[in-house]
């Protein structure tokens, strides 16, 4: 159930008692679920983040190689849900639930958390954010697991869980509700 770490250097991040809250272990992750209020440290933030957590099949979605600092990709998840899509980007800073040797690397999904605006296309580099949505203006900051910036949107954009192995990044879970699903089912 825990993260496969491949290269030294992503292990050392990985295992560093001073960076244990910016890399969950998929356990811990789970363990969160059900309505468990985590703490974040990053910088500036100082409320507390609810994770509702759902585990999902695990999915190759992108090689650490191909990925490029701020050009987000799409992908389908949950797997056996087409009309959910999800992005994962690297954002070239730190970011929470972040993979990778920087830990910068998120997947969050495509549809707003308010009523489902598509957001793909909206990434903004200069800001670390995905938004505004096309319909009511909401913008997500990805730093931050989703946190809504500005707009009509209360919840957070719903954040896939990430694992390394291989060098490939796979998706594993989703914290927070997909727009359209009534509960976090596979
Ligand atoms: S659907 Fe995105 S802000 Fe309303």
């Amino acid at each position: 159930m825990d993260i496969k770490i491949e290269s030294e250097s992503e292990l050392s991040e990985t295992e560093s008692p001073g960076n244990e809250h910016l890399c969950m272990s998929r356990r811990s992750f789970l363990l969160a679920g059900g309505g468990a209020v985590v703490l974040s440290t990053l910088p500036g933030m100082a409320s507390a983040v609810k994770l509702v957590a759902k585990e999902y099949p695990r999915v190759k979605i992108a090689s650490l190689k191909d990925l490029k600092t701020d050009q987000p990709v799409d992908f389908s998840y949950p797997p056996n849900n087409p009309m959910s899509t999800f992005f994962i980007v690297k954002l070239g800073e730190e970011a929470g639930m972040g993979v990778g040797r920087k830990k910068d690397i998120v997947a969050f999904s495509n549809l707003c958390s308010h009523m489902g605006g598509p957001l793909n296309g909206t990434y903004k580099a200069e800001h670390k954010a995905m938004g505004p949505c096309p319909l009511h203006l909401t913008t997500f900051d990805l730093t931050r697991h989703g946190m809504v910036i500005s707009g009509h949107a209360t919840e957070s954009l719903p954040q896939a869980q990430l694992e390394i192995s291989h060098g490939n990044i796979y998706a594993v879970g989703v914290m927070g509700l997909i727009y359209g699903q009534h509960d976090n089912l596979a």
